[in-house]
């Protein structure tokens, strides 16, 4: 059902996205990566072969976007996987920050919005779109106030663009600890350390993540849902 689709997918050089990419190409799709770093588009487009192009976009500039999705042509499905590093101040007391709040929101919550503001003139009425959020909208952590927010306004966002983009289907996934680039520099026994409580105690694979968007891309009478790919971690 993905034969001959062509995917959009924001954030594809790399993680979650870049498994996305190959799973959908291996379904017969073609994709269309962008981020921010050209050497890592270039370099991902490479691994990807020939059903992949791609092109340099921030998800938190408007001129970018515009001029990223005049370059796309018409587009079946859209994914959404951009996400940089938390700045620091984010912890709730007296050094809270509000600047570095408002930079946390950007490429997680008005980034994903602005790419559908975009998209939307390029996107197939049947077309589908796919958010990412974090199993922090679930599962608040201490210190994590703001990744809790922005989680659960990301669902949220697909909830709402659910009823108002019909019948352009919108999801989310919340990934749970997914083995990516996110997480290079973290040793493995701190790895096992953090996993080890979850009914299946191991970091998630990128391809496993994957699987769910292109459930959502398939499942043509599913919109404004949320799909939990953690290992069970909301539960440990
Ligand atoms: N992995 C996990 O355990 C986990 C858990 C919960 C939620 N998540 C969320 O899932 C999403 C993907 O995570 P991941 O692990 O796949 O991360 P990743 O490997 O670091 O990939 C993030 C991607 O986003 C791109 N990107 C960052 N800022 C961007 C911007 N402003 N505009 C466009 N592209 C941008 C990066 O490429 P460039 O550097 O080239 O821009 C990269 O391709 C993130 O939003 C993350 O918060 C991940």
């Amino acid at each position: 059902m993905l034969e001959g689709r062509h995917i959009v997918i924001l954030g594809g050089s790399s993680g979650i996205g870049f498994a996305v990419a190959e799973a959908a190409i291996a379904a017969g799709a073609t994709v269309r990566i962008g981020s921010t770093n050209a050497d890592k588009i270039e370099a991902a487009a490479l691994r990807l072969g020939a059903s992949a192009s791609g092109a340099v976009v921030d998800t938190t500039d408007e001129a970018s976007l515009e001029a990223f999705f005049r370059g796309t042509g018409p587009i079946d499905h859209l994914v959404h996987t951009a996400g940089d590093r938390l700045p620091r101040g984010l912890a709730i007391g007296p050094d809270f920050d509000l600047a570095a709040a408002q930079v946390a929101m950007g490429a997680r919550f008005w980034g994903p919005l602005l790419a559908v503001k975009y998209a939307l003139p390029h996107l197939a009425p049947a077309a589908s779109i796919t958010l990412t959020a974090g199993l922090y909208a679930h599962r608040p952590a201490k210190g994590s106030t703001m990744s809790t927010a922005v989680a659960g306004a990301v669902e949220h966002l697909a909830r709402g663009l659910a009823v108002d983009l019909a019948p352009i289907r919108v999801n989310a996934v919340t990934p749970g600890l997914i083995a990516t680039e996110m997480w290079a520099k973290v040793p493995e026994d701190a790895q096992a350390a953090m996993t080890k409580a979850q009914p299946l105690p191991r970091m998630g694979a990128a391809a496993e993540a994957a699987e769910a968007y292109l459930y959502f891309m398939r499942a043509g009478f599913t919109t404004g849902q949320v799909a939990v790919v953690d290992g069970g971690r909301l539960f440990a």
